[in-house]
Parts: structure tokens; sequence; C-alpha cells
């Protein structure tokens, strides 16, 4: 589809969507022939596009070469059609094949909001040049009938259409016919899934609010919960107004699966302080997060006032406390609610990464009241094995302090005697890069002069402590502390398994060493998480001879094209993937005391 293609009188990028397509010559009347569709084909796979999409924030991976582009193009063109031997493409044929998964589509381009960052904020001129679209009168006032969008449609559903998602520079619930048009959709292709994005600030009425039941996703963009800040940047919403459409929508779904709640957060400078409000917020509520970077479109309010930072651009003397706040929110909110997700669109995230690690390798910087771990906080140095780490629990409850790998010691120096209250964590870290933790009992000592922490003692499978160091009252009478050796404490419990938040690609990278270590795997779990897992381009490189499922109903049946199996059939088992949000740790711990003990197992 021709991305950023008006409907006005105007032409986007690749031509005019109405003029070049809908009101041409009938013989030209797909918009496959088109030839403007067709350069944007060849641009695309040839990475032939403006600077303006180079740039695009919907652009969602890192960088990837045109060759290996047009590779993974070659298998989803198989995979969406078995006849097509993906080896045999030549590069011409990427042009003239297709298939259509999901197409971004806007009915309208009028909005009730002037977001400081979004071309709306634009001033609107009569006249536009070639590519000003933007600024143009024209641009705003464009809409399909709903009959122009069902057309369009049409061509698009025999491409294997799965998911309609409206999105573009407008709001959908704008647009007077937006509930029976999403009504017409879903009785005339009931298999669609339909996703919105949405500023969610119109006064919804409850049947505005029943309307969005129809949708499989809806996508509210709210970056804080800050009523000032909010306000200021998405010019015109009140966020008394979207906190009552959310509750209005929770109340509405219920126990219901659907639709999906989301939260779009584009990320910039003034939110980040206040991110922690959203993301508990959000998992409270089981509201998943998209994060966005800012980008600054030519000519927004953003781009002349320069009002907003986007996150990369601030300075280093922040870093640390931003790393903090993005890299722990996603650990929070699982800790919260495991069936949260947490995804961020674009490089950013790495970016944010790489800065903060060259300035420090802890994962928080230590309050003023955390004197101790203030004191030793500047001490560790880029690529240290020794460092302030923290491990959540759940939300507003974590373990921090010093972590540590086996067989080292650090000492603390102090000046005054502190008295602290220490609690040693054995952690291991495991292969599918989640935690499995035991918290040792705490112990209340004084430091006199310094005190020295040694993993010297620590047992498989734990690789790491992380002594956790709370400063507190002093008290003269408690014994001073010099040495910390593991011989000392105990476990206090089983253990607990901690969920991190694994980025797309390092689910890739963790299949991609699972598909090389075994010649087979078997899944667990014929489920949401499993679905999941299906979907990851890496996972077509797993050879998954089955999906164990302790349901006895689902033995015999496919999923996904793989069949269910009960546990004793995959009693030849090496190694099981759990896919499972809820309890995984407990799944694991069944097949450790079945008779596929042996088996190696990975969560994800
Ligand atoms: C353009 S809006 C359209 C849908 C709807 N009006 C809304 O705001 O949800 C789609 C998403 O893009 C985000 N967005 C708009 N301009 C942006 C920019 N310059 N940088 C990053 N995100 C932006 C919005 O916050 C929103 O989540
Ligand atoms: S609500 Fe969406 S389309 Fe409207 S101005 Fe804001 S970002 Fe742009």
């Amino acid at each position: 589809m021709p991305c950023c293609g008006d409907t006005g009188k105007v032409p986007g990028f690749y031509g005019n969507l109405k003029r070049d397509f809908l009101y041409a010559k009938p013989k030209d009347k797909n918009i496959f022939k088109n030839s403007n569709y067709k350069k944007l084909r060849k641009d695309l796979l040839t990475g032939n596009v403006p600077d303006f999409c180079k740039s695009c924030r919907i652009v969602e991976e890192d960088d990837i070469n045109i060759k290996d582009f047009q590779q993974r193009v070659r298998q989803h063109l198989h995979l969406n059609n078995k006849a097509i031997d993906a080896t045999k493409l030549s590069d011409d044929d990427l042009l003239t094949n297709f298939s259509i998964k999901e197409v971004l589509l806007s009915i309208n381009n009028k909005c009730n909001l002037r977001c400081v960052y979004c071309p709306q904020s634009i001033p609107k001129k009569r006249e536009g040049s070639e590519y000003d679209l933007f600024s143009t009168i024209d641009f705003y006032k464009a809409e399909l009938s709903e009959g122009e969008f069902f057309e369009i449609l049409e061509l698009l559903v025999p491409f294997g259409l799965e998911i309609i998602n409206f999105v573009g520079i407008a709001e959908l619930t704008v647009y007077k016919h937006w509930k029976s048009l999403a009504k017409k959709l879903k009785s005339r292709y009931p298999h669609l899934r339909l996703c919105v994005v949405t500023n969610f600030s119109l006064p919804y009425s409850e049947e505005d609010i029943s309307s969005f039941m129809m949708f499989d996703l809806v996508n509210i963009s709210i970056d804080t919960l800050d009523k000032n800040i909010l306000e200021k940047v998405r010019v015109g919403a009140n966020l008394d107004t979207i906190l009552k459409n959310i509750q209005n929508l929770i109340k509405s779904k219920g126990n219901a699966s659907k639709p999906t709640i989301s939260f779009n957060v584009t990320e910039y400078d003034l939110m980040i302080e206040h991110l922690p409000d959203l993301g508990r917020f959000a998992a409270q509520n089981g509201i998943h997060i998209n994060f966005s970077n800012l980008f600054t479109a030519k000519g927004t309010v953003a781009d002349k006032t320069q009002c907003l930072k986007s996150i990369v651009q601030m300075s280093d003397t922040v870093m640390p406390k931003v790393w903090e706040t993005i890299n722990s929110l996603p650990r929070r909110m699982k800790a919260e609610n495991p069936k949260i997700d947490i995804h961020h669109l674009g490089p950013m995230y790495d970016i944010i990464r790489e800065r903060a690690e060259k300035i420090s390798p802890n994962y928080f910087v230590p309050s003023v009241e955390e004197e101790t771990l203030t004191a030793v906080h500047n001490k560790f140095a880029q690529g240290s094995k020794i460092y302030l780490r923290d491990i959540y629990v759940r939300f507003d409850q974590s373990y921090r302090g010093v972590y540590m790998p086996r067989n080292k010691n650090l000492c603390i120096s102090e000046q005054d005697c502190k008295t602290i209250i220490i609690t040693p964590i054995l952690v291991e870290e495991r292969d599918d890069q989640n935690l499995n933790i035991n918290v040792c009992e705490s112990l209340k000592c004084n430091i006199e002069d310094r005190l020295r922490l040694d993993t010297c003692h620590i047992k498989q499978p734990f690789t790491h402590v992380l002594f956790d160091i709370k400063d507190t009252a002093f008290q003269k009478n408690l014994p001073s502390l010099e040495q910390i050796s593991l011989k000392n404490f105990k476990p206090l419990s089983d253990g607990q398994f901690i969920r991190e938040n694994l980025l797309p690609q390092q689910i890739d990278r963790l299949i991609d060493k699972v598909a090389k270590k075994y010649k087979e795997v078997f899944l667990w779990g014929a489920g949401a998480r499993s679905e999941f897992l299906l979907k990851v381009p890496a996972t077509s490189k797993l050879n998954i001879a089955g999906i164990i499922d302790t349901d006895s109903k689902r033995w015999g049946q496919i999923f996904h094209g793989i069949e269910v199996i009960s546990p004793d059939q995959a009693e030849n088992a090496e190694a099981i993937v759990i896919c499972n949000v809820i309890s995984p740790e407990k799944i694991e711990r069944s097949i450790k005391s079945s008779n596929l003990y042996g088996v190696s197992t990975y969560i994800v």
C-alpha cells in the first residue's frame, strides 16, 4: 500500500490512493497493477526509498542489509504459499509475488487533537508543494467513503489478509461512521483481526465503549499520567477523560479475553521520570505497553519550538538514571503481572543501554539515603563483572545491592560505624536468560571499618550472589562484621523464578541457540504463549516434534500445524521449550520430577 498515500488532491510519496487507484481507468483498477505501488515495492526491496521513509518511526527493527531483507521476503512468501519455492525466486519475482498479512490503514485524516510532535500540529495551507502534503488543507479533509474502503479491502483479503490496523495521522473515532464500519467489517470478514491506535480522548458514550469491544486490539496513546505534561504535549486532550474511558473499557471488557488493551507510549525527556507511574497503572490493570521513540517530524510544533527532546539526545549525566527507568520498567511490570508484554519499537533501547553502560555497568543509581551502596557505586567501570543490580519481585518490591559472580570478592570501606541489614540472594542465571533465585536469611550488623563480600562458597547451579544491603538506624550493640562468607547463610525458600523481559532480538538469539544445539525439540503448552513463539521468525529453524499438553482433551489435535501430545509421548525428548507466562517454574518442576527429569528446559 503506498505509505503516506494521501487520498485528497495532493500525491503522497508514492502517489495518491484515490486518484491513482480508485478512480483510475477500470483496467488499472487494481492497486497491485498501479505503477506507484510497483515502484514502492521495488524501492523497498532495494533500499532506494526517500530519506523520510528511512527514518519512519514505524520501522521496527535494526538496520538489515538488502540481501538479508530479500531473503526474509522469500521465506515469507514461501511460508504463505508453500507452492512457492523460495530458493527459486529471482529478485524480479519478489516484485510480482506478494502476500499480505497486515495492513495499516487510515480511513480519514482528521483528528480532534494537535499533539506537538504530530504533523497535525503543522499549520495548514491551501496549496502544498509535491512532498509537502502534511501542510495542505486537502490532506486533512480527505477521507474514504465506506464503499471505497471495502473496495480496497476486497483486493487485499484474497492475499491472505489477517490483520487490519486503523492507524494513520488521524483519529479513527472522529470518522462519523466508525462504529458502523467496524460492525460491517466484523460481519463481512469475521476472521479479520481488528486493531486500532486511538487517542481515546473523546467523551465516549456507553455505545461507543461497547463498539470498541468489536476490536481485537485497542492501542491507547498515552505517554504519561502526569496531567500537566500530557495536556501540554497532546494538545486538546484531557487526562481525566482518557482515564474515565479506560476505566469504562476495562469494566465493559470484564473477564472477556478481547480486546487486548495496550498503551502506545512515545518516549521523550519530559515523561521519563513519570514512567514508573504509567507502568504501575498498566501492570495493575492488565494493560500492555508499546514504546516508541520520539521522531521529530519537520514543521511540527516540537520541531519548531524544540520543546521535547528525544531520549537519545539527553545528556550523559542523566543517562544512568534514564537507563535504570527504561531497563527496570518491563521487569517491574512482569513481576507485578506476568501476563503483560512490553515492546520497544526501533533500536532506541540498545542505543540507551550502550550509552549508559559506557558510563557505568550499574542497573540503578542508589538514592541519597542508600549511603552504603552510594559509597561503592562509582567503583565499577564499564565491563566490570561486579555491579549494582536490582531484582524485582513486585512492581514496588525489589532486592537491590551488589551483584557478584562466583569466586570474586569486594571490600566496602566505611569511615563511620554503620548498621546495615544484609541479605544474600543466590542467583542462577539461566540459559534462557531468566533467573532462579534463593533468598537467604538476613543479618543485621555493623560495619566498623570495612566489609569484605566473598562469593567463593557458592555452589552449582548458582552463578552469582546479589548482596542486598539496606542502611538502617545505627545500633551500637550489634556485632561488627568484617567478612561475609556464604557458609554462614541458609537459603530461606525453595527458590523463586524471575522472568526477564526478553526483547524480540534476545528471543531470536535464544531460539537460534536451541535450534543449533538440539536436532528436535518439544514445546510445552498448546496456548497463547506457544502461538506467540511460533510466530517468532527464528522459530522456523526449530524442528518441533510436538506440543506437549497435560489436557487429555487436546491430545491428537493439531495446533498451528503441530500435533498436541501427552507428556508420555515425549519420553525421548532432549529439550523442551516451556511456553507459559503464569507459572512456568511449576511446569519445570513437574517435568524434573517426572520420567522426563533429564531433559533440558527453556522458559520463554
Ligand atoms: C499518529 S497517531 C494516530 C492514531 C491516534 N490519533 C493516536 O494518537 O493514537 C499514532 C501514534 O503515533 C504516535 N506519534 C505521533 N507523532 C509521533 C512522533 N513524532 N514521534 C513518535 N510517535 C508519534 C502517537 O502518539 C500515536 O501513538
Ligand atoms: S491524536 Fe494522534 S493523530 Fe491526533 S494529533 Fe495526536 S498523534 Fe496526531
